[in-house]
């Protein structure tokens, strides 16, 4: 239990309302729920309650606990119910007026010490706070649904928030089990903001056609080792939220272009065709709709002995070099290459394979990035457009025997896994550079939020920060586009590791 926190009084029993107050009653507060609709509030209990009979059957909470908890729980119908409360959290329609009016009517009946907290998810803490005579006690407890199960909060911090009610809201969700990190009143906070990349850059490989969705996805989850790709994940969200959310963010930029919402996204959302919820989203999810296949290469038998070497640094993806299983030669030469019947095969650093052979005059075949080479079971490629079809299918086919289903991508700089990491990594360092959130809260914030395998930053660290800006400078070469601009804190990083600071 938090020390200064008792009486929890919890605003809006829909969908995270009744969360949030089953959150707080099984942590041992004493909870009121308020809803403006009549026998709402008394309904999400009933549902609680369900809910809890499903885990008592299952042995996970006994009878004992699940009476304490309801018995915590108090649904009111009268706003003034509210007055003892020590602390406040609001997740009712997400509308800023509606949200300020109902914080002056808090500030008017709860006592001085009571702190008041907004569950927004896209509208600024600051705003809120504004309407109320004092601001500082105002916070955002940014809960992510289904609050129950997620284990992190987002505390917000605004303009005129007081340290010390940032630090009780804290102390206060981690009493309650959940990891708190704090963030800034910026667009997005931590993980609504650092985890855009993961969808754009899905939908724009999907705009570009370098591959399909399902490929898409494969790749993301087998070699990126995410527990879902981008769309399926939006499919689950729902593209009329995910699409609100890439708006809300891009909007509150000035329209930084980093943010750009995707045209494909926009026309499912016209079409109704909203992800699960609707039956219809990327993938069909009718009872009679069969799962698309993946884009697997076709055998490539190639009845020559291969003539191998490897050859360079490989820290970049020393997985694949462990894999390949040859000696490493020459490992002066930075640039990492294993040479297959001739031709380069290389980790993608962002730069076309067609790029590439044309200055080393060698046909040439980039690899997309596996966390581990070894166990991933596919293995994404980009051929160069002057490789013959041969000098191709000889790379397709050494990979094939060695037990990989091989993805072949239009020649896209970064391909998919690997770009995307960049991209991540490059706005989760631009948040921090904002002094949006620690270096640690953001790996915290993106591994519990939205169950990344790993954190930006400990990703960037472990790629090498100057290998993330070389690819995020060949992007920006590439395209012209300020959507791939490196974050000063990633150019920063980079020279501090090239000094051996870092
Ligand atoms: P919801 O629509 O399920 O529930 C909102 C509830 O608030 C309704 O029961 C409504 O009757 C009640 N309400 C509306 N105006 C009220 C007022 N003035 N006083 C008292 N009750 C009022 O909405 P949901 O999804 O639970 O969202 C609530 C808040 O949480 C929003 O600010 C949303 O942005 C935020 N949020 C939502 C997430 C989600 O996944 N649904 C995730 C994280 C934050």
């Amino acid at each position: 239990m938090s020390t200064d926190i008792k009486n929890v009084a919890v605003i809006g029993a829909g969908t995270m309302g009744a969360g949030i107050a089953q959150v707080a009653a099984q942590s041992g507060y004493q909870v009121v729920l308020f809803d403006l609709e009549k026998g709402k509030a008394a309904e999400a209990k009933a549902t609680i309650a369900a809910r809890l009979g499903k885990s008592v059957a299952k042995g996970k909470i006994s009878q004992e606990q699940k009476e304490t908890l309801l018995e915590a729980m108090f649904c009111s119908e009268t706003l003034a119910d509210v007055a003892e409360a020590d602390l406040v959290i609001e997740a009712i329609v997400e509308n800023l007026e509606i949200k300020q009016s109902l914080f002056r009517q808090l500030e008017d009946l709860c006592k001085p010490s009571v702190i008041l907290a907004t569950n927004t998810s896209s509208i600024s803490v600051t705003s809120i706070a504004s309407a109320l005579a004092r601001p500082e006690r105002c916070i955002g407890l940014h809960f992510f649904n289904p609050a129950p199960l997620m284990k992190l909060v987002e505390v917000v911090r605004g303009i005129a928030s007081a340290t010390d009610i940032v630090e009780t809201g804290k102390s206060w969700v981690e009493s309650c089990g959940k990891h708190a990190v704090i963030t800034r009143s910026l667009p997005g906070f931590i993980v609504n903001r650092v985890a855009r990349p993961f969808y754009a850059e899905g939908l724009r490989a999907l705009e570009c056609g370098v591959a399909e969705v399902q490929d898409i996805d494969t790749i993301m989850t087998q070699a990126g080792q995410f527990n879902m790709g981008p769309f399926e994940l939006m499919d689950l969200i729902g593209h009329d939220v995910n699409y609100a959310v890439t708006k809300s963010v891009f909007d509150a930029y000035y329209q930084d272009k980093r943010f750009l919402p995707s045209l494909v996204q926009k026309e499912l959302v016209e079409a109704g065709f909203l992800g699960r919820k609707s039956g219809r989203g990327f993938y069909d999810y009718s009872a009679d709709a069969t799962k698309p296949e993946v884009n697997i290469a076709p055998s490539c038998s190639v009845n020559v002995d291969w003539t191998l070497s490897l050859s360079g640094d490989w820290s970049q993806a020393p997985t694949f070099a462990k894999w390949v299983g040859l000696p490493i030669t020459n490992t002066q030469s930075t640039q990492p290459c294993l040479e297959v019947n001739g031709v380069r095969v290389m980790p993608t650093q962002c730069e076309t394979a067609s790029q590439l052979s044309y200055q080393l005059e060698q046909p040439v075949v980039l690899v997309d990035y596996c966390q581990d080479y070894g166990s991933s079971d596919v293995i994404a490629i980009a051929p160069a457009i002057q490789n013959t079809e041969e000098q191709t299918k000889a790379v397709i086919g050494y990979f094939q025997a060695k037990g990989k289903r091989v993805i072949v991508l239009d020649d896209y700089p970064g391909l998919i896994a690997w770009r995307t990491w960049m991209m991540l990594i490059n706005e989760a360092l631009d948040l921090v550079n904002q002094k949006g959130a620690s270096l640690a809260d953001v790996d915290v914030a993106m591994k519990s939020g939205v169950n990344y395998p790993f954190g930006p930053i400990e990703q960037g660290q472990s790629l090498g920060w100057s290998r993330v800006l070389q690819s995020i400078e060949n992007l920006q070469a590439f395209y012209c586009e300020e959507r791939y601009r490196p974050s000063p804190l990633l150019r920063r990083f980079a020279l501090q590791s090239q000094r051996g600071e870092k």
